[in-house]
């Protein structure tokens, strides 16, 4: 382990801002939103994108709501280039979008990179060096005066050479690569130089940006970092002031959240932050965060399978499961106490009100998810979530009570078993229990007589296989039924019942939950389902008997009794 890091390593400096301001600012508008994902995010990948691929990407752009879209480094590659010329050539950029493309600041490339666009209505040249002092040392082995040389000589020439082709409306864009690293004096000194010889003007604004090339400091240095350059840079007014962080220290977001706060318009990005080694910032993240802030991004991810499924099919890289926002489980619960809150969260819901379902600070239906995977039951949930399942999937809603003793069930399958249970297994599991429970009784038919104390039943079932007839007199037919099962033991008594209707019109169903009570105090629930109210009921109440077998000693046939109550001639059913 290394004790002391302070030796290997030493964060830059930031600078002297004692009386910062973006502490006390919030987001209140979306930023000018510009996307890399065919520039930075595709020289990320193992295999770069071909020409198919980049055009449906663009188009995926396109739909999102993207106006700026870095296309392309043509000097750099000759697919890049032709996909640039395929985009003008082609007429495949819609009127309100600008496309971007990146070059060094070296003249034959710039001449390429001018070339490539010709012709189209509007195009970002996206001009790029290297302002930090290790890098101007280590890499392009050049002093400050001759880095800030090679800019202003890059942007006159690009100035010259777009001069010539007036049918296109040209904009600037200069970056300082390394900006987090580079010496803030040195770094509004190549901006102020870069603005100037571009001749911005308010009508005609310059694009600043500022990477964190490679992102080593806390957040707050980097807004620090862009509060100063927004105080410091000339001719503010005729400038963008952009920003590009990358997620090496796992930050971007935050990064790029507090520059916007300390005065950038702008923001560079990629979907779900591809982009060199850890990425550019997630522009779905940075987008969708300004909801709960009550601020529209611009940006339309309704439909976030859709941009997923799009961004797999052309990087060949997968979204993981906890991405925000477009992650599999991003909006699920597994675990009880959550699943609990969140059903009472949702039963409180008012149509139009303020969102507010605890452990769900964004509402799935936003991005195009529904609430099926809200809840989802493994080993760590609990009895409402299991309830949730049910109710939504099934309908069926659970005496509370039941609910408890549910839930052990399935924790004992779930901790058996493993994994997680879907629905449909969840149900299976619970027809199981109450529903398909037929030994050691089996409900067969009954039929119901009016008696002088209400009502007389017999009730036709089988008990291990053997055909018998029960039969019971109550001031109704569950007390009937009742009475003929305790021919059995007579032991059992009802400790609650509730009835509901699953399903309308013809295809209701009746679901009856009955809870038995045995002599010795044990309980158990049983459930029927039947199209008729009684049946279901009764079907309840043999579930509840099977359940409770042991107890009632439903094992010893001899106790059978099926001598039959007096049947009076009407029948009632
Ligand atoms: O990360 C970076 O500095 C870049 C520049 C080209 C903007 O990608
Ligand atoms: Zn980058």
């Amino acid at each position: 382990m290394l004790t002391d890091p302070s030796h290997k390593y030493r964060p830059f400096p930031p600078p002297a801002l004692a009386d910062r301001q973006w502490p006390n600012r919030t987001i209140s508008q979306a930023p000018i939103w510009m996307s890399t994902d065919l520039r930075d995010g595709n020289q990320a990948l193992f295999e770069p994108m071909d020409a198919e691929r980049k055009l449906r990407l663009f188009r995926t752009l396109c739909g999102i709501g993207f106006k700026e879209i870095e296309v392309a480094f043509p000097s750099a590659s000759q697919t890049d280039f032709d996909f640039v010329r395929r985009l003008i050539d082609e007429a495949l950029i819609p009127d309100d979008v600008t496309i971007e493309v990146l070059s060094h600041a070296r003249e034959p490339l710039l001449r390429r990179t001018v070339e490539a666009l010709h012709g189209a209505r509007s195009a970002i040249v996206h001009i790029v060096n290297a302002t930090s002092q290790p890098f101007r040392e280590l890499v392009l082995g050049m002093s400050r005066a001759e880095v800030l040389a090679m800019a202003i000589d890059a942007v006159r020439l690009v100035k010259q050479l777009t001069a010539d082709q007036p049918q296109t409306h040209w904009r600037l864009q200069y970056s300082l690569e390394t900006f987090t690293a580079t010496e803030p004096d040195f770094a509004v000194e190549v901006c102020d130089a870069v603005s100037a010889a571009w001749g911005a003007t308010p009508d005609n604004k310059i694009i600043l940006n500022l990477p964190s090339s490679v992102e080593t400091a806390t957040p707050n240095v980097y807004a620090d970092q862009i509060e100063w350059m927004h105080r410091h840079i000339a001719r503010r007014d005729s400038v963008i002031l952009s920003v590009h962080p990358h997620n090496d220290r796992g930050t971007a977001v935050a990064a790029a959240e507090l520059a916007l706060m300390a005065g950038a318009e702008r923001v560079e990005g990629c979907l779900f932050g591809n982009g060199e080694r850890t990425g550019n910032v997630d522009l779905v993240t940075l987008a969708l965060n300004l909801y709960t802030q009550g601020v529209a991004p611009g940006l339309d991810f309704s439909d976030i399978q859709k941009v997923v499924g799009d961004f797999e099919a052309c990087t060949g890289l997968s979204v993981p499961p906890r991405q925000p926002y477009a992650g599999e489980l991003v909006f699920t619960a597994f675990s009880g106490s959550h699943q609990d809150a969140i059903k009472k969260g949702f039963a409180a819901r008012q149509p139009d009100s303020v969102w507010n379902v605890p452990y769900l600070p964004f509402d799935p239906a936003d991005v195009g998810r529904g609430y099926d995977a809200v809840i989802r039951i493994n080993s760590q949930s609990g009895k409402g979530g299991i309830a949730h399942l049910l109710e939504s999937h099934f309908g069926v809603v659970l005496p509370r009570r039941l609910q408890i003793e549910f839930s052990r069930v399935v924790q004992q399958h779930a901790d058996r078993h493993g994994g997680e249970i879907g629905a449909e297994a969840l149900w299976q599991l619970f027809a199981q229990t109450y529903l398909d429970v037929a030994k050691p009784l089996r409900y067969r038919c009954h039929q119901l007589f009016e008696h002088a104390q209400g009502q007389s039943i017999q009730l036709h079932i089988e008990w291990d296989g053997q055909p018998r007839t029960l039969t019971g007199v109550g001031n109704g037919p569950i007390a009937a039924a009742v009475q003929a099962l305790n021919c059995l033991d007579g032991s059992v008594s009802v400790r609650s019942y509730e009835e509901r209707s699953i399903g309308s019109g013809g295809d209701a169903q009746a679901c009856a939950f009955v809870e038995l009570a045995t002599a010795n105090g044990t309980t158990a629930y049983g459930v029927g389902m039947d199209a008729n109210i009684v049946s279901a009921s009764i079907k309840a109440l043999i579930s509840a008997c099977n359940r409770l077998a042991d107890d009632m000693g439903l094992c010893n046939l001899t106790k059978l009794n099926t001598s039959p109550a007096p049947i009076p001639a009407n029948s009632a059913s």
